[in-house]
């Protein structure tokens, strides 16, 4: 046994550990329990009985970090990922080694033998000396009485770091006042408590929380089954939510079906509730879930003084005048520090045109701080910046379509928004600087700096009411979002390698294939499933990945649901409800006899339409898809058209700048940018959308020519379908195979919507959602140009496939 006294002296200490290491077999020092006269000490764990958790002394950083900690994690994952820690907040400090003993009290205790103290301590109401300390399955830690083992005095549970355990709660106990919540630790070493939390309010609503007082996402309502945040944040593996509201409790709870899954769900260092699983096969964890998945949606992120750009790496700067005031917390992830002025404020406005005052320096394009103070006696941009010269308090100002508004002592929250992507919602931020700081670096645009005008908006002023309302603290609903769920959808199962097997009868009836895999059909005893099986171990994992990490955190009606994943040694397989009528290229374009009428093609322009705009804009992040093309088209039982395939798919994080430039996509379907090399933008989407809806009107390939023996080989049926739109002859453009059932205006619609998608450069198309409009019918179109370059490229009039794609 590895348990010493702890009274041995240290030598003998010393000397039996390696004795022991030496002569004990390693499943000997597996105990799940920590009794009076024992201790845990250096290496020592306390295993759970199903070995699914441990309990010991760990370092979060074995090179520079001297800090112990007692914790908690998942005993099977050789990446250490801490659970629970006890002495968060007062690690013990090498050379010596910490001792967790049961103390004299009976309360389980952290003994620092250098400074003879007691570091940390379950400060429980124990009654009796008695006591043992027991790791249970669930990987909660008990302190209960050795005699009694219903009479329990402390559990970790009740006191959670940043991990929600399955069957912890999270919220409150009214009678006893206790508040469960997660708090963010402070950096990806340290394990202090940090910023930002999770937690439960009385009245039963769930926040993400800044400083414990400012919220920034809610958890939605609870609808009986899952609160609109919570299913896809512990949405894995289905677990079973319970919501408790009643006079003596509020909490929120779940549990696994499948109690092997290794799930790991809370609150990262940056504030970001997210969901993962450990995948035995990759060894590694996938997170399948982050919100706010953008860094700066998460409230003050960066700290005072800064400015958050998510598309920048590090997404965190200082404001011009300000450096950052602590490097070291920076480099670990911990901006919460922000920046720190240069030089002092002058404060002192008589010395007038001396040059001495304080200046104004614009930040263009944000989104305002938070905490404002709207100024009503200021009527014009000079009073306004009066109004905050004549305050020492006053650090900036900004004058909009909402007034003037002020701020004072420091600046928090302030995002950079690129100009398209605020559509001009951003606001100009004039921020007070001691003069010597605007004359050292630019003395040519100083003297104007005041005088710029400003283009603000109502959508920046309606911003800004939003943000003082959450300053007010009034009681809010703005930040709770509908999702797009069908029914009994939530979460994504993690499927055995086997059921698989058996599910598609080992993989005998293929339904298709592409360069990452084959599909095949499976059944389950309550429903029917396509398996896609990757192929390659490398390429496969990052499809894979791609495809979790996108398709798994959305859901719409057009597009494909996700229902499980397996990963287990090198396979690698992704299960989806199973779509009856093929893909559109099998239905439609390859001449399977089936002639699909006017209505129902009207119906998959629209719903793939429908699909991609949720993509791009309505859910939480920009995702595109990158390879839409009829075979990724899926048709359900009643024809309507779901997007598949997101093995491409690219979420716009951080690294959308850098990474999306390399080739993607399938050759005909692909916007010349992609050719170019320049970056890319959900445009691409729109071209590829153009392409496949005059397939959709044609019912064939664009570029198919074996119909058309007479124009020889002179057939590309966009530039055809343009050339004909612009001499008004739309009648010829009906499929011929169609009879009946034709509505013009529709044809004529979409042939000038496809026109318009694949014009050459990205600003001439319209966006998804547009185009969703106008095949409503909601929007009236222009006649659309010629796409200049597919018939430049396609040497004016006469060739057959174009060979600017060819060439590739
Ligand atoms: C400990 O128990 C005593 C007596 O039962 C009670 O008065 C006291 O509030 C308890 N303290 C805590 C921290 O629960
Ligand atoms: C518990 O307390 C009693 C007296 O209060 C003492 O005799 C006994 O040794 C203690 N037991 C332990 C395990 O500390
Ligand atoms: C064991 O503890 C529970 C809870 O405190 C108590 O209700 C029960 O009476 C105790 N049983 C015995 C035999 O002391
Ligand atoms: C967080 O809140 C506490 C008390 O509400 C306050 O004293 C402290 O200054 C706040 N921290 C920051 C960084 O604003
Ligand atoms: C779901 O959890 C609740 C409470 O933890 C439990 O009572 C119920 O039996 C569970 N249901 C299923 C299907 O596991």
């Amino acid at each position: 046994m590895c348990f010493l006294m702890p009274l041995l002296h240290h030598v003998l200490l010393l000397g039996l550990l390696l004795l022991l290491s030496l002569y004990t077999p390693a499943s000997s020092t597996i105990a799940d329990a920590l009794s009076p006269g024992h201790a845990l000490v250096g290496g020592d764990r306390l295993v759970s009985n199903n070995r699914k958790f441990a309990l010991g002394f760990f370092k979060p950083s074995s090179d520079t970090n001297h800090n112990s900690y007692l914790g908690i994690w998942f005993n099977k994952v050789p990446k250490l990922t801490p659970l629970w820690t006890a002495n968060g907040d007062n690690p013990v400090v090498d050379p010596t080694s910490p001792e967790l003993a049961i103390s004299g009290d009976g309360n389980l205790v952290i003994l620092d033998h250098a400074t003879k103290s007691i570091v940390w301590s379950t400060h429980a109401n124990v009654t009796t000396n008695d006591t043992v300390a027991v790791l249970l399955n669930s990987g909660n830690l008990v302190l209960k009485s050795s005699s009694n083992s219903s009479e329990i005095f402390w559990q970790s549970f009740d006191y959670p770091t940043d991990t929600l355990f399955a069957g912890a709660k999270i919220g409150w106990d009214k009678v006893t006042s206790l508040n469960r919540r997660l708090v963010s630790r402070k950096n990806s070493i340290d394990q202090a408590p940090g910023i930002y939390s999770l937690e439960l309010r009385l009245s039963g609503d769930g926040y993400l929380l800044w400083n414990s007082t400012v919220p920034y996402r809610s958890s939605g309502d609870w609808n009986g089954r899952y609160f609109g945040l919570a299913p896809e944040m512990i949405g894995v593996v289905m677990p079973n939510f319970t919501f408790v509201h009643s006079d003596k409790e509020a909490y929120f709870t779940y549990t696994l079906h499948d109690d092997t899954a290794i799930v790991h769900t809370g609150i990262d260092v940056f504030g970001r509730g997210f969901a993962g699983m450990w995948l035995e096969g990759s060894q590694d964890w996938l997170i399948h879930y982050r919100q706010p998945v953008l860094y700066c949606d998460v409230y003050a992120i960066c700290g005072p003084f800064t400015i958050c750009d998510d598309s920048k790496d590090p997404f965190c700067d200082c404001m011009k005048g300000f450096h950052i005031r602590s490097p070291k917390d920076w480099e670990l992830d911990d901006r919460t520090g922000g920046c720190t002025r240069n030089t002092l404020l002058s404060c002192d406005n008589s010395k007038g045109m001396t040059g001495l005052t304080d200046k104004f320096y614009p930040v263009k394009s944000v989104r305002l701080p938070h905490n404002a103070e709207n100024v009503q006696v200021a009527t014009s941009e000079d009073e306004c910046s009066q109004v905050c010269l004549n305050k020492c308090s006053c650090i900036a100002y900004s004058y909009g379509k909402g007034g003037c508004f002020v701020w004072h002592d420091e600046l928090y929250n302030v995002k950079q928004l690129s100009d398209d992507s605020s559509g001009g919602n951003g606001e100009v931020l004039y921020i007070r600087l001691a003069a010597k700081e605007l004359e050292s670096s630019d003395t040519k645009k100083s003297g104007k700096l005041i005088g710029v005008a400003i283009g603000a908006s109502t959508g920046g002023a309606l911003f800004l009411m939003i943000l003082l309302l959450i300053a007010l603290r009034i009681k809010e609903k703005w930040f709770t979002y509908t999702l797009q769920r069908h029914e009994g959808g939530i979460g994504i199962k993690a499927f055995r390698y086997t059921d698989l097997q058996r599910a598609t009868r080992n993989f005998s009836e293929k339904l298709g294939g592409g360069s990452f895999g084959s599909v095949f059909k499976g059944y389950l005893s309550d429903s029917t499933i396509a398996v896609k099986r990757l192929d390659g171990a490398r390429q496969g994992e990052k499809q894979f990945r791609a495809e979790v990490n996108s398709v798994g955190i959305i859901q719409h009606i057009n597009l494909v649901k996700l229902i499980g994943l397996c990963c287990e040694g090198d396979n690698r397989l992704l299960v989806y409800e199973y779509m009856p009528n093929n893909s559109l290229d099998v239905c439609l374009l390859e001449g399977n006899g089936i002639v699909l009428d006017w209505t129902i093609r009207y119906q998959i322009a629209i719903g793939i339409a429908r699909g991609l705009a949720y993509l791009h804009n309505s859910c939480r992040d920009c995702i595109i898809h990158c390879d839409i093309k009829p075979e990724n088209i899926l048709l359900d039982a009643s024809y309507v058209s779901k997007i598949a395939d997101f093995g491409m798919a690219k979420i716009l994080e951080r690294e959308f700048s850098h990474a999306m430039t390399t080739m993607r996509g399938t050759i005909g379907y692909l916007a010349p940018e992609w050719i170019s090399g320049t970056v890319v933008t959900s445009k691409v989407d729109v071209y590829s959308y153009g392409m496949v809806l005059f397939e959709i009107i044609l019912g064939r390939r664009n570029s198919s020519h074996q119909n058309f023996r007479d124009s020889d080989c002179s057939f590309f049926f966009p530039l055809h379908a343009a050339r004909n739109l612009l001499n008004g002859d739309i009648e010829s453009l009906v499929d011929a195979n169609l009879k009946g059932g034709i509505n013009l205006v529709e044809v004529e619609r979409a042939c000038k919507i496809a026109c318009w998608c694949i014009q050459d450069h990205e600003f001439d198309r319209p966006t998804m959602g547009e185009v969703v409009q106008y095949l409503e019918g909601l929007l009236e179109l222009d006649m659309p140009p010629l796409p200049r370059l597919l018939n430049a490229v396609t040497g004016g009039s006469h060739l057959a496939t174009p060979q600017y794609f060819e060439s590739l």
